[in-house]
């Protein structure tokens, strides 16, 4: 079971790039993540589409399309998703009729230092979700709060607790994936 998984921030000593290496690394056995980066995708324009679209896009939406699931790491900006993280599932849902995204199951993990654990970008990352027709999992719900606290300066999370809900988290996720078909990779590998 392959899952993609798609960082919001582009920062190096990103928190959320850290709790993504993490839940990877609790995922159960039988599950392979794979960080798809976003930070080279050319934002969004309609107009690049012809006559060839740019190679960026071609090869991350081959990758997205590749998988048989997809999981969102993201931190809050200005209460909202960052903008890189948008490009990047504008560039997947195109050219229209040919969104990878499609029927895949997703899930949603936001990072923060702050208290609210990014729960606003977990939410509008969510509405797009509903539009892209990704199956989401709705539990457990993961707002990682004060995020500084939780890990150390190798960025493996210290936190025995943090790591027991993020184990249990990619299992869920796991079931999740099994439950919705696994999305495209997996149904075209059943059929063939
Ligand atoms: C442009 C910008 C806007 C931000 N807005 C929010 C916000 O709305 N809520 C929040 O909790 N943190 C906000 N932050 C702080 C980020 O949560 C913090 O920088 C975090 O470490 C980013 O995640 P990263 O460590 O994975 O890069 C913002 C940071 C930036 C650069």
């Amino acid at each position: 079971m392959k899952i993609a998984v798609l960082v919001g921030s582009l920062r190096k000593g990103s928190y959320n790039r850290m709790i993504a290496n993490a839940l990877c690394g609790l995922a159960p056995s039988g599950t392979q993540c794979e960080i798809v980066e976003i930070g080279d995708l050319a934002l969004y324009n309609p107009d690049l589409e012809d006559p060839s679209p740019p190679k960026q896009w071609k090869e991350f939406r081959d990758r997205v399309r590749g998988a048989d699931a997809v999981l969102f790491v993201t931190p809050e900006y200005n209460r909202s998703v960052p903008g890189p993280l948008k490009n990047a599932i504008d560039v997947g849902s195109r050219p229209y009729g040919q969104s990878v995204w499609s029927k895949k199951p997703a899930a949603v993990v936001s990072v923060s230092p702050g208290a609210i654990g990014a729960f606003g970008a977990n939410h509008h990352l969510r509405q797009s979700l509903v539009f892209l027709d990704m199956p989401a999992l709705q539990q457990p719900e993961a707002y990682i709060g004060g995020v500084a606290g939780l890990v150390n300066e190798k960025g493996e999370v210290t936190k025995e607790e943090t790591r027991e809900f993020l184990r249990k988290f990619m299992e869920t996720f796991a079931r999740w994936i099994e439950a919705n078909g696994g999305g495209a990779a997996t149904s075209s590998k059943r059929a063939a």
